[in-house]
């Protein structure tokens, strides 16, 4: 299998480190804009190979499509990061530009290729992708949910003080403060979460989970990649292995929840063909509203791309 990541930034090669570590892909492209800067990350990482056992093979790009040609999966971390003080909304003008392009690029080369976008603003920049791609829309959708649920479920866990392996949890919505995480979905061991924690704590642990992305800009100045990297490695392994994961991803919705034509978090089966499947959870009357309210921010960016007038 060979799986390229796009942006050899703090985020592609976390993900690409991953890639390798856990043998998911044999070849592994690293492509930056950056002169060299791609290279130097993948020699790093085929320089642990030795130390830590494996034999997935990562090569570096400055900006040459041709390395990247017959991926089965590409991965695009290309873009800027959040700064304190912008939202993930801040960043659309200048990475709407970087996706399109990175986009059409991959899709010249790798046109089977299924894409899993990374870059910010999450859903409108998976959305920005499925247009220049142009192939259906199972083979075009994006990483959040994972990391959003990886964050509320480490929350869960250091409030149990148990094991995050044993907690179960699944989150909707855009990839932004207005995301939906479901504690009526939450289970401990089997055991609804609800049971386990007061409603106060659990309210307090959603809100962090909400402003989660924030936390870490603040802290570091920059945003989080070591979560975000193994989330979307992740999401690669379900592909490449065909393992039909139950994930929350950023898919294009035909009528499923009531809307169209917008990307937002929902549950899929995720396996060889890409989304295999859209779930459609039973939600209660106060989760539509969120996931409405979550939508309609989304649309805000959608927007803001549309009067970008890049397609
Ligand atoms: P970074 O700045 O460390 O890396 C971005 C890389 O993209 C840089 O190396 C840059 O040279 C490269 N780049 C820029 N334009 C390019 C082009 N046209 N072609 C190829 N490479 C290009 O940023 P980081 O932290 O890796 O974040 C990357 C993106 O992922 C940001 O937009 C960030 O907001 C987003 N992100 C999304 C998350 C999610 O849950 N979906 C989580 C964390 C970050
Ligand atoms: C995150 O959630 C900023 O989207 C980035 O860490």
């Amino acid at each position: 299998m060979k799986v390229t990541v796009v942006g050899a930034g703090n985020v592609g090669a976390t993900c690409a480190d991953v890639l390798a570590h856990r043998e998911i892909a044999n070849e592994i492209v690293l492509l930056d804009i950056k002169p060299g800067f791609a290279e130097g990350k993948a020699l790093d990482i085929w320089q642990t190979a030795p130390i830590n056992l494996y034999d997935s093979r990562t090569v570096g790009s400055t900006n040459d499509y041709a390395a990247t040609a017959n991926s089965d999966v590409v991965v695009i971390t290309s873009g800027l990061p959040r700064k304190p003080g912008m939202s993930r909304d801040d960043l659309i003008a200048t990475n709407a530009g970087i996706v399109k392009s990175v986009t059409e690029n991959i899709v010249k080369y790798s046109p089977d290729a299924i894409i899993v976008i990374v870059s910010n603003p999450l859903d409108v920049m998976t959305y920005c992708a499925f247009l220049a791609a142009k192939v259906d829309s199972k083979k075009v959708f994006g990483m959040a949910g994972i990391l959003d649920t990886a964050r509320y479920r480490a929350f869960i866990a250091s409030e149990l003080n148990c094991s995050p392996k044993d907690i179960q949890a699944v989150l909707m919505g855009g990839h932004g403060d207005t995301m939906v995480p479901l504690p009526r979905y939450t289970t401990v061991g089997g055991i609804p979460v609800t049971e386990l924690i007061s409603e106060e704590k659990l309210n307090a642990i959603v809100d962090r989970t909400k402003t989660g992305g924030g936390e870490i800009v603040n802290l570091l100045g920059t945003s989080a990649w070591y979560a975000p990297g193994a989330a979307a490695a992740q999401m690669v392994e379900a592909i490449v292995r065909d393992q039909k994961r139950i994930f929350p991803v950023c898919a294009l919705l035909n009528g499923e929840y009531g809307m169209k034509d917008i990307y937002l978090g929902v549950p899929v089966k995720l396996g060889k063909n890409g989304i295999e499947e859209i779930i459609e959870l039973k939600l209660n009357d106060s989760e539509k509203a969120l996931l409405a309210s979550s939508a309609t921010s989304v649309k805000e960016v959608m927007g803001v791309l549309d009067s970008m007038n890049l397609f």
